[in-house]
């Protein structure tokens, strides 16, 4: 079952949905044992299913409807994602995922990198064979932005990054996807250009406030809901946007609690401590200010667009988006 089972802004494209659920789950049909197990474990909770959504609604917003080469895009990157995800797993050391063990944690990390290969392999297969060779260079560029992102975090110093260096990042690891989506989508039906502009400056506002959001909900979330462990990016030392502003708030931009927020391998009373020192601060609430700012930005985009059940939709998604606990 989706994860965000129950919001309204699927039903508009809900025979796309299923259609898409039915192709990730036979995904690893002829392929090794282990790569088969692999993509029943990652799909018995196939996450929210919003990129595949934004690939649906927005195609809606040209004149061309190919129900088949639309299904296709959504299900590429919706595995580019799920590609990402099993990597980013490795990188950050992650057990839970959707509530369920990730691939490292079921496997291990060998397992986990080749089936992400084999996940991305099985992306650009099906990206070769849309018709239009803007959108194929659209779904590469848009994993060179995610390695970008995935990187520029990796190789930081370890030190505190400034707001913008944050917010570039996020651009680059999870942004990106959601502007590809949705002017991928645009571009394949044939969209107006000037639909495909508004539609790729919402889906980059919403990626951005997206990631904010889930950086807040690291720190605040409720770990069952949250489907991940909560703390992860603190206990690897790896700063974020409240974690930033708390910093700021504490003691100017003195490096006692920037020092303990970076340090890796921290004991589990430190973390619970520190955990407890960002969370009475206004970091995570004004965090989620800045994540609004980007949702606003998002909703104005769409003001561009014509006025249908589907543009509703797209709001009805940044509006989750900034208010989900998952
Ligand atoms: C998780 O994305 C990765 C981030 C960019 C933070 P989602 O929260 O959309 O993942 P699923 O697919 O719904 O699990
Ligand atoms: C997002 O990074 C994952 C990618 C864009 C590959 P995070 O590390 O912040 O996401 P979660 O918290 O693991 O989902
Ligand atoms: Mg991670
Ligand atoms: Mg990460």
């Amino acid at each position: 079952m989706r994860a965000a089972a129950g919001a309204q802004f699927y039903a508009p494209v809900d025979g796309e949905l299923r259609e898409l659920e039915r192709r990730l789950a036979d995904v690893g049909r002829g392929a090794h044992p282990t790569f088969r197990e692999a993509v029943a474990h990652l799909f018995t909770t196939p996450g929210k299913l919003l990129r595949p959504t934004l690939v649906f609604l927005a195609a809606r917003f040209g004149s061309l409807a190919d129900r088949e080469v639309v299904l296709n895009l959504a299900e590429s990157l919706e595995l580019v994602h799920t590609a990402s995800l099993v990597h980013d797993d490795v990188v950050d050391a992650a057990d839970l995922r959707r509530n369920i063990q990730t691939v490292n944690a079921k496997w291990n990390d060998d397992v986990a990198l080749i089936v992400g290969d084999y996940l991305f392999a099985k992306a650009y297969a099906l990206a070769a064979v849309l018709p239009n060779p803007e959108v194929i260079a659209i779904v590469a560029q848009t994993v060179f932005a995610l390695c970008d992102g995935e990187l520029a975090e990796v190789t930081a110093a370890r030190a505190l990054p400034t707001e913008s260096k944050y917010l570039e990042r996020i651009e680059l690891k999870t942004a990106s996807l959601y502007a590809a989506c949705c002017q991928g989508a645009a571009l394949l039906a044939e969209a107006e250009p000037e639909h495909v502009a508004a539609l790729g400056a919402f889906g980059t506002n919403l990626g951005l406030a997206f990631q904010i959001t889930d950086d807040v909900l690291d720190l605040v979330g409720d770990e069952s809901e949250f489907g991940k462990t909560v703390g992860r990016d603190l206990a690897e030392g790896m700063p974020t946007l409240p974690m930033i502003y708390a910093v700021t708030e504490r003691d100017g931009d003195s490096p006692a609690l920037a020092a303990r927020i970076l340090a890796p391998r921290k004991s589990p009373d430190e973390l619970r401590e520190l955990l407890a020192i960002i969370r009475r601060s206004r970091g995570p609430e004004r965090a989620r200010q800045r994540a609004l700012s980007f949702h606003d930005a998002a909703v104005r985009a769409l003001a561009a667009l014509p006025d249908r059940p589907e543009r509703t939709a797209l709001r009805d998604v940044a509006d989750f988006v900034v208010s989900r606990v998952r």
